[in-house]
């Protein structure tokens, strides 16, 4: 299994903070926030890593991250998404020669979490594997929606829905076999209309095929893309490391 950190995106949301620096590279606590995607790939033993970044501080994650070996990296890849907000799908493309056939485990640099997914990834053959957290406010993300007839099976993911059919988000952290490429190569950029490749239409192709599995992360995980996401990261991960 090798790692993707997708890091592209124009972090808009977070103007001004964003005009200093890529927003993956601003602080939550003590480290730059890609510290966190990195330190959850290494802690399950994922150690080949790709960043895909894109934007006009692209260079300083070379300097901050180097060739990755202080984080417990082994190799760690550089590549740049031309389209910035080209979308999720979009930026994963790129990671097709890394791969080289293998399977990934991909987490966006913005997604923050403490749970361990060491297991998953171990346990992972083929297909897909999503990880959902029950939210509060499900419309910001893409949604799961239970088969009625078994409500173990996830019948399809809606993104940003209007009327979410539950409260569980899809989260930036996703394992996908070598097929996730194929996938995309199908995706619709008018798909919901933002003219970008959209993850959720990837996992509803898995779930098309029934190839679609899915974890509940049980511990803390947020997405620190907007003022209050990324304060309330700053707070839990101050607050963990503050009461060692
Ligand atoms: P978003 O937060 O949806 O997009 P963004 O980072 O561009 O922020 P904003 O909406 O405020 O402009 O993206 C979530 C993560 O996905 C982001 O942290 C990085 C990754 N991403 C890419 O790598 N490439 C992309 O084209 C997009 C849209 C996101």
């Amino acid at each position: 299994m090798k790692g993707v950190i997708l890091a592209g995106g124009l972090g808009t949301r977070l103007y001004p903070l964003t005009h200093v620096t890529n927003k993956h590279l601003l602080p939550v606590f003590n480290k730059p926030m890609i510290f966190y995607p990195i330190e959850t790939l290494v802690k399950a033993g994922v150690t080949e890593i790709m960043i895909i970044t894109s934007g006009p501080h692209v260079g300083d994650f070379l300097g901050t991250l180097k060739n990755g070996q202080e984080l417990g990296c082994t190799h760690l890849e550089y590549a740049y998404q031309e389209k910035p907000d080209g979308g999720i799908a979009d930026a994963l493309a790129i990671a097709e020669d890394f791969a080289d056939g293998d399977n990934l485990a991909v987490i966006l640099g913005d997604n923050t979490t403490d749970a361990d997914i060491s297991k998953p990834i171990a346990n992972f053959k083929d297909g897909a594997v999503i990880f959902l957290k029950k939210v509060t406010d499900p419309k910001r993300f893409g949604v799961a929606v239970f088969d009625p007839k078994d409500k173990t099976k996830i019948a399809r993911i809606d993104e940003k829905p209007d009327k979410p059919a539950s409260d569980y988000a899809v989260t930036g952290l996703y394992i996908y076999d070598n097929k996730v490429f194929d996938y995309i190569r199908m995706c619709d950029p008018n798909y919901i209309g933002r003219n970008q490749l959209e993850i959720t239409q990837v996992n509803n192709f898995y779930i098309e095929d029934k190839a679609l599995g899915w974890e509940e992360l049980k511990s803390f995980w947020s997405d620190a893309g907007t003022f209050e996401s990324l304060y309330r990261s700053n707070e839990y991960w101050a607050k963990k490391e503050l009461k060692k």
